[in-house]
């Protein structure tokens, strides 16, 4: 079949047919869904009823997966998923919600803040594939917002005074927004900051974009009170009604984004339902700066 993309957004966005993705793509199929994310940065598939392994099948297609052990807080054991996935369900493996106050699930309110998902990894993540198992009932929309379109619509001066920029990003940061702030210091050491450039160039599209998230604690050479208010003023920028799109999850969706060119964020939702979503991701292939020092992989 051939992919149709249908807008659902001004900007960005589109809802893709013609693709199967319980079915492992060729390679005609894998070049039109790049060249089509390249352009609208949000895939969304409908009513794709995958397995985790036809989930694993389909993410392996663009490349290889980051796993998740050892950036999060969950302990060996712990976890319910195969370790390529992001768990960002509110259960856990015995498919009992998490209390209110479970530590997993006060970490994973971070997801409520604006980011790109692994900007906290010296090479950070591709693409982002969300399967929605179980959807929340009401509220739990992701947003995302285009950085490519936030990018355009600076105006001259702060284009240039932004260019080379170089920024720091990690968990500590992104949490302590939150008053998450009990790590263990074997958490804060895996959470050791790097380094981003702060425009990016997408090798697909050409385009330049804002790479941001809430992750992010300093620009490098700046003083930090200077840098945080200019992230904020930046974010403010980015996120404002224009360049955002906020989707409403039904059942079986599947929506891939592009982490170079979009932030994201899941909206509040009832926690006294279960909501079982399932993240893979296709790690990036280079570093967007130079690190501050060589970090033992
Ligand atoms: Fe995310």
């Amino acid at each position: 079949m051939t992919l149709q993309a249908v807008p659902l957004h001004p900007v960005f966005a589109a809802e893709i047919s013609g693709i199967d993705t319980t079915h492992p793509l060729s390679p005609d199929d894998v070049a039109a869904v790049e060249a089509a994310i390249s352009h609208y940065a949000v895939l969304v598939f409908r009513n794709q009823r995958l397995t985790d392994e036809q989930q694993l099948a389909f993410s392996r297609g663009f490349g290889a997966l980051e796993e998740t052990r050892g950036t999060g807080i969950s302990k060996p054991g712990e976890q319910r998923l195969h370790p390529a996935f992001a768990d960002v369900s509110n259960i856990d493996k015995d498919n009992q919600l998490l209390a209110r106050d479970n530590r997993r699930r006060l970490y994973g309110l971070g997801n409520m803040l604006w980011h790109s998902d692994s900007s906290f990894k010296m090479i950070p993540a591709k693409y982002s594939i969300l399967s929605g198992r179980v959807v929340a009932s009401h509220g739990g929309e992701t947003q995302f917002a285009d950085m490519r379109a936030a990018y355009d619509a600076l105006d001259d001066a702060t284009k240039t005074e932004i260019e080379d920029l170089v920024c720091e990003h990690s968990l500590i940061y992104s949490r302590e927004l939150l008053g998450f702030d009990d790590l263990t210091p074997e958490e804060r050491a895996t959470m050791r900051p790097v380094r981003q450039r702060l425009v990016r160039t997408h090798p697909g599209s050409g385009r330049k974009s804002l790479y941001l998230a809430s992750h992010i604690g300093t620009i490098i050479g700046w003083p930090v009170p200077e840098a945080r208010a200019f992230i904020r003023d930046l974010m403010e920028h980015a996120t404002q009604r224009a360049f955002v799109y906020a989707h409403k999850w039904q059942p079986y969706d599947l929506v891939m984004w592009d982490n170079r060119a979009t932030m994201h964020r899941v909206r509040r939702y009832d926690n006294t339902q279960p909501r079982d979503m399932r993240r893979t991701t296709v790690a990036g292939t280079e570093m967007t700066a130079p690190q501050a020092e060589p970090v033992a992989a």
